[in-house]
């Protein structure tokens, strides 16, 4: 790890995401997890403040040492226990059906293996719990996916992973989540950044879903790594 990603990254990290405009979207959905939660890619620790009073332990999973220092500081005045996972989420190091609620806000994006990650999610998560996401990825619009799939390759690189192209619909649907609520749209700007998946969703049972369309998620995935 070079000083640009120890040093530098997770204070520019810190500094984006702590954006007014991203603020109302925490504030809808994270208090609407309870009980046992885990959330993956906890970063600076943003959502912590927003969890409810309904929340008996929160785990918090981030492989970014340097962020969940910042995070230790907001769960310092948290009212429920917060333990830290320094760890990344497809191997998250809890047992099977263990939490309530998984919640996961702009970090599917930046994930490298994120249907690793969702496998992890759904074992970890009790039968009857619910994964709560917002994250950004593929537009519908062909202008904005074409600026997408170009500037991928180079905002990977500089962004510590973050793929601005990804169909979070279909990751959810391939690492065997079905959507219970899926709000799509663009909220700010750039538009190549902007377009967010947000929503609820439950452990599918059943075996692994086939992708309907594997060329294209892999085709997605072959641009974004090149
Ligand atoms: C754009 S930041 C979002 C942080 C936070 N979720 C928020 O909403 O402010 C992406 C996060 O994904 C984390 N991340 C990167 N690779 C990861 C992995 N393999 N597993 C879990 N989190 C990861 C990064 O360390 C970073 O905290």
């Amino acid at each position: 790890m070079g000083f640009y990603s120890t040093y530098v990254l997770p204070r520019l990290t810190h500094l984006a995401m702590r954006s007014q405009t991203l603020r109302p979207e925490r504030a809808r959905w994270v208090p609407r997890a309870t009980g046992v939660v885990l959330e993956v890619g906890v970063g600076s620790g943003l959502n912590i403040p927003m969890y409810g009073s309904g929340v008996r332990k929160l785990y918090a999973l981030d492989p970014s040492e340097r962020l969940l220092q910042m995070a230790r500081r907001r769960a310092a005045r948290a009212g429920f226990p917060v333990e830290f996972l320094c760890r990344p989420a497809e191997a998250v190091p809890l047992g099977e059906a263990s939490v309530d609620y998984v919640v996961t806000t702009w970090t599917l994006c930046t994930i490298p293996d994120p249907v690793a990650a969702l496998g992890e999610m759904h074992r970890v998560l009790r039968p009857e719990g619910r994964l709560i996401f917002v994250e950004h990825g593929r537009a519908p619009d062909p202008a904005v996916v074409g600026w997408q799939d170009r500037l991928t390759p180079l905002w990977r690189r500089v962004s510590g992973g973050c793929h601005l192209n990804r169909s979070i619909d279909r990751l959810l649907q391939t690492g065997r989540f079905e959507a219970l609520e899926m709000h799509r749209g663009y909220l700010g700007r750039p538009r190549v950044g902007a377009y967010l998946y947000r929503g609820m969703a439950r452990p599918a049972t059943g075996g692994p879903v086939q992708d309907t369309n594997p060329e294209v998620e892999k085709g997605v995935m072959r641009r974004a790594q090149s």
